[in-house]
């Protein structure tokens, strides 16, 4: 089964978020299912210094304005196809957006070359190989069935697409239909219009074979209205044909016993040393309660504001706080203000290495997303046996045992859940944290269940490569 994984996103070449790992991970997950992928993506600088060495150019096209290669490199053990068109890509600083911080106003564009080349591939393959499925991620990929429709190649793969936020919708305006090479018939409700203007993202939700997302608690969301973003409707219309895979984590780099980034340890003990570690490099004193982490965007999806609200009643039972992130400026400048009290450690930026001390130092990690489609930091925090409070919402609903009555009676409870989404109810969750914290039968408890939990991607590659399998016959007539 050969698959084209179709991103704008791929760790550890290029990443601003968790679509990174996603789209990283899933070659070598699904590679014992007998699964060939390949990942298509664009020729961003970063890409194209990892590939130096050994890419080789393809074909050249006119892509969207500009000259393209297509060049076919290995890196960091996942094999690549990139888009070398310098006039899309050939940008410093993040990948989506210019210097004022604005998105590029090409974004549109830049994108639909990415989905474009994609179906090029479908129709004339790649020195032979040609996908039986693309599996496409988020809006970025969205254009891609509306060009195999176009291109209308030798035989059409089937086409997956995989939600991993519904809040990015990829919007151009109607103006550039031309511009992007898209069909006016198609410019519909039922196609790609979205309120007047072109979504990528609903061009894909509308027009592949299958849809999935990265939790079954999300895909359920997706079909309600506070969830939906305005595509809800569509949604529910494919309800038959959604189905939400979890996300797993590389169980090898983040492995407490051989993670080099800190004082390696078990369930049995040998935590306290990375947490005095981690401190003292936040400037932070010994402390009697929990030492709380975060590692995130710090953006409204996120919810930190109501862990800024709620900060106090951590703070009053002998609790502190390290932050890791970069995002919103107010909420960030939030964080430092409540650093003056010095029971709170603040780090803005990013920094891989800083995100293993600290999963591996803190005692619980606080996730309180207004939305989550998945979630990743929490499962780190499973594997690490740093107790995850979570809102009770898309992924992290899916992930986390919480510390009900019965759970701890069963002795089954891996974190903290609190819902709705509200400061009072993390403040909640906050106390009822600190009292099992000052428990060590049952905290000792729940951070071994919480390691004990199965994080990796077995499961998961199964279902993927279920779905694979579901969509490539359709198309083998
Ligand atoms: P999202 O993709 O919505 O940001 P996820 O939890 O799925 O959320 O993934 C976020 C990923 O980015 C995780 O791998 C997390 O560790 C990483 N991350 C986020 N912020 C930082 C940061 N400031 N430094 C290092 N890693 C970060
Ligand atoms: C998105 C979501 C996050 C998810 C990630 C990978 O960035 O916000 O919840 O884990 O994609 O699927």
């Amino acid at each position: 089964m050969k698959v084209l994984s179709v991103a704008s996103e791929c760790a550890p070449l290029v990443k601003t978020g968790g679509l990174a790992d996603v789209v990283g991970a899933l070659p070598g997950a699904l590679a014992p299912e007998g699964v060939e992928m390949r990942v298509l993506l664009p020729g961003y600088p970063q890409v194209l210094n990892a590939i130096a060495r050994d890419g080789i150019a393809l074909e050249e096209w006119n892509l969207f304005g500009g000259h393209a290669n297509l060049i076919a490199a290995t890196a960091a053990g996942i094999e690549l196809l990139v888009v070398e068109a310098p006039h899309l890509y050939d940008r410093a600083g993040n990948i989506y957006l210019g210097p004022d911080g604005q998105d590029w106003p090409d974004n549109p564009e830049r994108f639909a070359g990415l989905c474009w080349m994609a179906a090029r591939i479908a129709a004339e393959g790649v020195n032979g190989w040609v996908p039986d499925v693309i599996h496409c991620h988020d809006w970025q990929a969205g254009l891609v069935p509306e060009y195999l429709r176009a291109s209308g190649g030798r035989r059409r793969p089937g086409t997956v697409l995989t939600v991993h936020n519904m809040a990015f919708h990829g919007l151009a305006p109607y103006a550039r239909l031309g511009s992007l090479r898209l069909d006016p018939e198609r410019f519909t409700p039922e196609g790609f219009e979205f309120y007047g203007q072109i979504s990528a993202l609903k061009a894909g939700l509308v027009g592949v074979d299958r849809l999935s997302t990265v939790s079954p608690t999300y895909a359920t969301e997706l079909m309600r209205p506070e969830f939906g973003m305005g595509l809800d409707g569509v949604m529910r219309a494919r309800r038959s044909e959604l189905c939400g895979i979890l996300n797993g984590i590389d169980e090898e780099v983040w492995n407490p016993a051989t993670d080099p980034a800190i004082t390696p340890y078990t369930e049995t003990g040998g935590k306290e040393a990375n947490r005095a570690a981690l401190r003292q490099e936040f400037g932070l004193p010994e402390a009697r309660g929990p030492l709380c982490v975060v590692v995130s965007r710090l953006t409204e999806q996120k919810g930190l504001d109501l862990l800024i609200e709620a900060l106090p009643a951590l703070l009053e039972r002998g609790g502190q706080l390290a932050v890791l992130g970069s995002g919103e400026g107010w909420m960030e400048q939030a964080f430092r203000d409540a650093a003056r009290g010095g029971q709170v450690g603040v780090r803005i930026g990013y920094d891989e290495a800083l995100s293993h001390r600290m999963m591996a130092g803190g005692d619980a990690i606080l996730v309180p997303s207004r939305f989550e489609p998945c979630g990743l930091t929490q499962l780190y925090g499973l594997r690490y046996g740093t107790i995850p409070v979570v809102a009770l919402t898309g992924g992290l609903a899916d992930t986390v045992i919480n510390a009900s009555p019965a759970a701890l009676a069963a002795g089954v409870a891996t974190g903290l859940q609190f819902h709705p989404v509200t400061a009072d109810a993390l403040r909640g969750a906050i106390v009822q944290l600190c009292d099992l914290y000052a428990d060590r039968d049952i905290w000792t408890r729940m951070q071994a269940n919480a390691m004990a939990q199965p994080v990796g991607w077995n499961r998961s590659a199964k279902a993927y490569a279920r779905l694979y399998r579901d969509v490539a016959p359709l198309n083998e007539a």
